[in-house]
């Protein structure tokens, strides 16, 4: 009998101390890891050593694994259990497997080949960028509500943006993917009859201590984007909420060279 399980786990944008209890125990006790490029240096480093540790790569029109290898990998991997012992498969994805993660591809997969898995929700990254940048998505009287939308498009497709979450102005807009067509994105929002001083906040490699956020309006963001040299993994926020990040703004991180000296 299989019994293998596969544990789609979302590992969070970054930040080690924002992994689950349940994501931690998983990784601690796993057979064979196998892992996204968005998972931070310091969460695998929390791998025990001896784990099996599979990495297929997986950015922005640089898929290491394409999609349908990496689900393959998955079903062989259950498959193979009782000749390599692979018990306990953790699929570990950055920030949430089911938002904009593909998850829900793998577990429909594993579902059809009578796989047992688990899906362990992960912190996301528009919810944590955001709250590391000191802005609250949505704000009594500035926003009440937040539409998470992807600014990635399918090399053979138009970028397709929903413009009813566009028009909606109580809303704030939480980008994935979004760098790759941002004068795209800039235009729709504008064209959807937002104001060209409606605040942005882009935030690269957010919660982690590389993290850096730009904070300006919608008519400059293509300008001091290219001035900050900001680079993916970002996320963009654009809404009336942004302007709080002048008062929130509380995390400092705390850069490697900064903890070098601190213990040298
Ligand atoms: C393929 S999506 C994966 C999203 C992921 N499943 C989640 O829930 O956050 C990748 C995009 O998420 C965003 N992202 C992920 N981690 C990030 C981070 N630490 N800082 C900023 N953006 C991040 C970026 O927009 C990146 O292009």
């Amino acid at each position: 009998m299989n019994d293998s399980c596969v544990y789609l786990v979302g590992a969070g944008p970054g930040d080690p101390d924002l992994l689950t209890i349940k994501a931690l125990r998983l990784i601690e006790n796993a057979d064979v890891i196998v892992y996204d490029r968005l998972v931070s240096d310091e969460i695998i480093n929390l791998i025990p050593a001896g784990v099996a540790k599979i990495f297929v790569g997986k950015e922005t029109g640089r898929h290491s694994l394409p999609q349908d290898d990496i689900n393959k990998l998955l079903v062989n991997l259950a498959q193979v259990n009782e000749t390599k012992g692979h018990r306990y498969i953790v699929r570990l994805k950055g920030g949430d497997p089911f938002i904009f993660g593909r998850g829900g591809e793998e577990a429909i997969v594993l579902a059809r080949h009578g796989i047992k898995f688990e899906i362990v929700p992960g912190i996301t990254s528009a919810m944590a960028c955001a709250a590391y940048a000191g802005i609250p998505l949505t704000h009594r009287g500035l926003a009440d509500g937040v539409h998470f939308i992807t600014g990635h498009r399918r090399a053979d497709l138009e970028l397709e943006i929903d413009q009813g979450a566009l028009r909606d102005k109580n809303c704030t807009l939480a980008v994935y993917m979004g760098l790759g067509n941002l004068q795209t994105i800039i235009n729709a929002v504008l064209d959807a009859g937002r104001p060209s001083s409606t605040p942005v906040a882009v935030i690269e490699q957010g919660t982690t201590s590389q993290q850096r956020h730009l904070i300006t309006e919608l008519s400059n963001l293509m300008m001091d984007i290219s001035d900050a040299d900001i680079s993916p993994p970002a996320m963009v926020v654009i809404g009336e909420v942004v302007s709080l990040a002048k008062i929130l703004d509380w995390f400092q991180p705390v850069m490697e060279e900064d903890l070098q000296q601190s213990t040298a």
